[in-house]
């Protein structure tokens, strides 16, 4: 599987791994006949890793099975061999915090036709970026949002690469001076553009359940694990489009953004506009799960 590669020159980028090697980025190529390009036909995974130490690569790992699952396809590769693949990766970053992507489309049949042929070999991606988790001025002072109408498809748990509403509603929060979009389908906030969404109420940590409307996002479940294990009350409960515009706090929570709190929605101040003292405990707690894999005292990956 991991193929033989050549090591990364020392100036150059990462190598990435694509379908068996170990390649410069440059040197990766896929047909225009793959279903990705064709029809955004495969899935994906982002997987933080900090000071060279993959975060819940079992959790990503199952994620990445339940997503391909959704979309009708096996795993080409079992858990050791994606954990040799990635640790390949994070190894040409010695200690450095990073950002894996990885992404498995359906490949090619060398025609396009919508329904799935059968008989193709999937392409199989995986790249590394060294990453900035988020910085120090975001988690003090926090972001802006905007609703906007949850306009993506009836799947959203299943991690697929086909993100087009996914960037149309985040690029039109950008065009409006806000970090985040936080959708709202049916009277009810859902998730973020590319997050989970969270909220404080009378004291209380609200998230939505897990559904097909919104992704199970793996820092969600962990700042809930947080919650519990710190006796922060906190339940998983439907979020209607009143109760996020009376928060006293507004959270999300990604891979990328860890815990970022929201501290103006449409124009208004969340709370009094800053981030809110829950919001500041979860946050620690967060860092301090972080300082025990940076520093070795959780087993990487298995976390
Ligand atoms: N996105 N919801 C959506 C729609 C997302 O795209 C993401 C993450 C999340 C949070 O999931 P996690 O905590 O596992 O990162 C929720 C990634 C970061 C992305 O597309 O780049």
């Amino acid at each position: 599987m991991a193929g033989v590669g050549h090591n990364r020159s020392p100036a150059g980028p990462p190598e990435i791994y694509l379908n068996g090697r170990f390649l410069p980025p440059d040197e990766g190529k896929i047909s225009v006949m793959d279903r990705g390009f064709l029809f955004g036909d495969g899935v994906y995974e982002v997987i933080p890793c900090y000071a060279g130490r993959l975060f819940r690569l079992e959790h990503h790992l199952q994620r990445l099975d339940n997503s391909l699952h959704g979309i009708r396809m096996p795993n080409p590769l079992d858990r050791a061999q994606w954990q040799a693949i990635l640790e390949r990766l994070i190894a040409q970053l010695p200690g450095a915090d990073q950002s894996i992507y990885l992404q498995i489309t359906r490949g090619s049949s060398g025609r396009r036709e919508h329904a799935i042929p059968s008989g193709i070999e999937p392409t199989v991606f995986a790249m590394t970026q060294p990453a900035v988790y988020p910085d120090a001025t975001t988690l003090a002072t926090g972001i802006k949002a905007i609703t906007l109408d949850d306009t993506r498809w009836k799947h959203c748990d299943i991690k697929a690469i086909t993100l087009l509403a996914n960037v149309l509603l985040r690029s039109e929060a950008k065009d409006r001076g806000a970090a985040e979009a936080i959708l709202i389908r049916d009277g009810f906030a859902i998730e973020g553009a590319a997050s989970n969404l969270f909220i404080v109420q009378a004291g209380q940590i609200i998230t939505p359940p897990k559904s097909d409307h919104l992704l199970p996002g793996i820092t969600r479940d962990l700042v809930l694990e947080l919650a519990q294990q710190h006796q922060l009350p906190c339940r998983e409960s439907p979020i209607s489009r009143q109760m996020l515009d009376r928060a006293d706090e507004v959270w999300v929570t990604s891979s990328s953004k860890e815990v970022t709190a929201v501290v103006e929605l449409d124009g208004h101040p969340v709370g009094n506009g800053r981030p809110g003292p829950i919001y500041g405990r979860m946050a620690r707690f967060y860092s301090d799960y972080k300082a025990l894999l940076q520093t070795g005292r959780l087993a990487s990956g298995m976390t």
